[in-house]
């Protein structure tokens, strides 16, 4: 099978808005492979800071790309309850999931990725995980840079103080107290950087299709989905 041929389902959206958690299921279901494109962006910046490189030094940066090999395992009892505990991602062989999820290490991707040398060098990689039977890829621009084919584009949306609650909420179970205002805070800035950058900005591809979660739970948001994937085979 050409690669152009194999099916992609694209999810994008803001932090918080579900998207991991709704394409992981997804993937699940539909046994197909899953690209978290965000992990490709967090493990360039802790490979990057633990090699001293500065976020500006681009030559070193796009050198670590290229030997950078990023795998995602997902073992779960159960398809339709995947959570992050479920999956691991594996830089240059070393499981390194917890080490990408920490505060410091999404605000140095978020810096990484408005560079355009930076995504320019991920693109292929991420389009390498394009394989039979099919990938659910989930991100910012998956829709609209990276996948421009896929044959099912997804947006999804939830309100800030949504996202931040379900912030909130995650850094508890992981026994972390957080207040919200902090959290909104980031959030909002966040999403302004990536919305406001040149490349590749955080937007709806115009032939996706948009959806609210801030009121949706998320089997009714993955039924939705699987739904209209479904209707399309
Ligand atoms: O989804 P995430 O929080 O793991 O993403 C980490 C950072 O990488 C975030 O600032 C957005 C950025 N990113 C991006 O610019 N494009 C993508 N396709 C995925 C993530």
């Amino acid at each position: 099978m050409s690669s152009s041929v194999i099916p992609v389902i694209t999810i994008d959206g803001p932090a918080g808005s579900g998207k991991g958690t709704i394409a992981r299921q997804l993937a699940a279901i539909l046994s197909y492979h899953y690209l978290d494109s965000g992990a490709l962006y967090r493990a360039l910046a802790l490979q990057s800071q633990e090699q001293n490189i500065k976020p500006d030094d681009c030559e070193s940066l796009l050198a670590l790309c290229q030997k950078m090999n990023v795998r995602f395992g997902v073992s779960a009892p159960d398809k339709s309850n995947i959570s992050q505990e479920h999956v691991s991602v594996y830089l240059n062989d070393r499981e390194v999931m917890e080490e990408l999820r920490t505060e410091d290490c999404a605000a140095r991707a978020s810096q990484l990725a408005s560079q355009p040398k930076v995504r320019e060098a991920l693109l292929n990689k991420q389009r390498s995980f394009r394989k039979a039977p099919g990938l659910v890829a989930e991100g910012r621009d998956m829709g609209t840079v990276v996948f421009p084919d896929a044959e099912s584009k997804f947006f999804l949306t939830a309100s800030p103080k949504e996202r931040a609650l379900r912030r909130q909420k995650q850094l508890k179970k992981q026994g972390i107290s957080a207040s919200l205002g902090p959290l909104l805070t980031d959030i909002e800035t966040r999403d302004s950087r990536d919305q406001n950058r040149k490349v590749s900005p955080l937007r709806p591809a115009t032939d996706a299709l948009l959806v609210d979660s801030t009121e949706l739970s998320i089997e009714q948001v993955v039924n939705r989905i699987a739904e209209v994937v479904r209707g399309r085979h």
